[in-house]
């Protein structure tokens, strides 16, 4: 699939920021947008990465900025949006994606320390908060902006020994329904993805290849889920093309049965 043949060619020359962007998912998001022809700006706690995809992205053009941020610090989600607009003077899209999820500790929930519970909860919902709320001034300037934070198909089943996780991504469907209910009269959406298992090529600790076989079963569309699946909504819940679409949460994830 080229980008190319399914980007909205609104998209062109807009301003996106991917949180999370300097691995893994948020990495192929970068490259999405990249390609559909937005300015990227990579935002990841791991500033070395942040700067190797926006150098790959970039070359020696101007497209692409890498950004050390630690999205559960207020000042530096402000930090984002202010180098943000200084490289390209517009926030368009904000790509919530960065959460604690391949290195959070498993543990069945009675025995879960309360400090790894409050790390989650501080990344994964109170930094979602933060940097929506830090491009929401240039989004409101602008009467135009896209919000799409990302919560995941494991909200819809339950998983054990990921109780701080599960209830992090579950904040996040309803803080979209809310936050939309109050920026729609300023032009900005606010909608979210629910990714299903997706094979990144990073290791996600406790997910065994017996429980990916199993998750694979449970989808219609039976082959294991990679980031350029979910590519094409992103594209769209980003573009102009859903200007009326806004506090919905998309399940991207095969058809997957949620019994
Ligand atoms: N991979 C999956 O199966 C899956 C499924 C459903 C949902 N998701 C969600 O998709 C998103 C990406 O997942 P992934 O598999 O690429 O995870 P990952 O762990 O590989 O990548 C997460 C990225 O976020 C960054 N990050 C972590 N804490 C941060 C912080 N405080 N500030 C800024 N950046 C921070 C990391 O450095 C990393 O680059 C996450 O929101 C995850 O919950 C993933």
């Amino acid at each position: 699939m080229s980008i190319k043949d399914i980007a909205p060619p609104d998209l062109q020359g807009r301003t996106v920021i991917v949180t999370g962007g300097g691995q893994g998912i948020g990495e192929a998001y970068s490259h999405a947008f990249a390609e559909a022809g937005c300015k990227v700006v990579v935002a990841d706690i791991n500033g070395d990465n942040a700067s190797k995809v926006a150098r790959e992205i970039a070359g020696n053009t101007d497209q692409a900025i890498g950004i050390e941020t630690d999205i559960s610090d207020e000042a530096e989600t402000q930090e984002m949006a202010s180098a943000a607009l200084a490289a390209f003077g517009r926030i368009d899209v904000l790509i919530n994606n960065a959460a604690l999820y391949t290195t959070v500790t498993r543990a069945i929930f009675d025995e879960l320390p309360l400090d790894e519970w409050r790390r989650v909860m501080d990344v994964n919902v109170t930094g979602t908060f933060l940097c929506a709320r830090a491009v929401l001034p240039a989004m409101r300037k602008q009467n135009w902006g896209r919000i799409v934070n990302v919560s995941s198909s494991t909200v819809a089943m339950g998983r054990p020994a990921f109780l701080h996780y599960v209830t992090s991504k579950a904040a996040v469907v309803g803080m979209t329904r809310s936050m939309a209910r109050e920026i729609g009269v300023d032009g900005i959406t606010v909608n979210c993805i629910m990714p299903g298992l997706t094979e990144t090529g990073i290791d996600a600790s406790g997910v065994d290849e017996d429980t990916r076989d199993l998750i694979v079963r449970m989808q219609a569309i039976p082959r294991r889920e990679v980031p350029q699946d979910l590519v094409g909504t992103l594209l769209y819940l980003a573009s102009e093309a859903s200007g009326f679409v806004t506090g919905q949460t998309i399940a991207v994830d095969g058809g997957t049965i949620h019994l």
